[in-house]
């Protein structure tokens, strides 16, 4: 199935040195027709990268091509058309999405998800650039630049019998990985800045993260990559109302991470400080520091099924803190 180009900015955002790989390998993808074969972690742009080698040199139309949905006879009409006839309810002469791409780049999404038979058929087009309709007799050309991404390693899916070999060679010619965020966080500031003014850009009131955020945002691992953190500056940009960030308006996965990282500083202090010197930092405007802590407990705990000692474990403090805290929130 396709999808509608949706419009809106696909710029690559990013300074760092992988980044800058990433740049320079688009480039040479543009300037000839080679076929690109993405990979990386879910969220990380690879839809992005596809974009943009088309964009630096456009020619014909962009076909984005979900392989995930490609399964059955209905859907090989989908992808190749189909003649008046070939089935019921096929009334009439029917183009599919590689005509629609003919001339232009079709990218071939989550690839790693296609289906063996249609692996098959597949492996024809790209190999030959030669399609067949749907109870078609002939062979027909198409003149197509080939981009097929995916978030699974292929060669485990060759290994377990779920993915072509001969597909897979005839994919790798260029391949492009697209770093996970948490090995280029150095982008991080230049990618929240860009949300930002894309949100402003919206018309959404201002919003300049506070400081404690801005540190979490740089300090988070983010699994889901540019795309969480595009969803976190969304939300947060949405629901900020009068300049004062609530506790709510913070991703929940942010929150933990905030809280777990807040708890941990503190416990750090608490056991290489005496007791009697020992002072709070000061108060967080947004998220209070025993709020922090609260969460983050009752999060360890939901997470443990109230088994402590694995909640310390996973607060990285000891279980005479834990059982301290717990009992001053009265989470006891
Ligand atoms: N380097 C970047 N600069 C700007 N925006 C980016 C960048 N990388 C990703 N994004 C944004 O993050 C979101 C996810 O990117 P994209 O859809 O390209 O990820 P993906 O790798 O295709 O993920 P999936 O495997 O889940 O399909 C999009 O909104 C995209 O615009
Ligand atoms: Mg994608």
């Amino acid at each position: 199935m396709t999808r509608p180009v949706t419009g809106g900015d696909h710029s690559l955002v990013g300074s760092s040195s992988k980044i800058g790989a990433v740049r320079r390998l688009i480039e040479k993808a543009s300037a000839n027709r080679l076929r690109v074969l993405l990979l990386g972690e879910s969220g990380s742009g690879k839809e992005v990268v596809a974009r943009a080698i088309y964009e630096a040199n456009p020619r014909g139309q962009f076909v984005p091509i979900d392989c995930g949905t490609l399964v059955g006879t209905l859907m090989e009409s989908e992808l190749f058309g189909h003649v008046k006839g070939s089935f019921s309810g096929a009334v009439e002469n029917k183009k599919g999405l590689v005509e629609l791409a003919d001339g232009g780049t079709a990218f071939f999404d989550e690839i790693g998800d296609l289906q063996l038979d249609m692996q098959v058929k597949l492996l024809r087009l790209i190999q030959e650039l030669e399609f067949r309709p749907v109870g078609g007799l002939q062979w027909r050309k198409a003149d197509l630049r080939i981009i097929a991404a995916t978030h699974r390693d292929l060669d485990a899916e060759v290994a377990a019998g779920r993915f072509r070999q001969d597909l897979l060679y005839r994919l790798r010619v260029l391949v492009i990985h697209l770093p996970p965020l948490r090995e280029h966080k150095e982008d991080v500031p230049e990618l929240v800045d860009h949300f930002l003014a894309m949100s402003r850009a919206a018309g959404l009131p201002a919003f300049p993260p506070p400081w404690e955020i801005r540190n979490a945002l740089l300090s988070y691992d983010w699994p889901g990559n540019v795309r969480e953190l595009k969803h976190a500056i969304d939300r947060m940009s949405a629901l900020h109302s009068d300049g004062a960030l609530q506790l709510s308006d913070i991703p929940s996965a942010l929150q933990n991470h905030m809280a777990a990282s807040t708890l941990n500083r503190l416990s750090k202090a608490v056991e290489s400080t005496p007791a009697e010197s020992f002072t709070l930092p000061p108060k967080s405007p947004v998220i209070s520091l025993p709020q922090s802590e609260a969460l983050a407990i009752r999060n360890a705990l939901e997470a443990t099924a109230g088994e402590r000692a694995k909640a310390a474990h996973l607060l990285k403090i000891g279980r005479t803190t834990l059982y301290r805290k717990m009992k001053e929130y009265n989470l006891a």
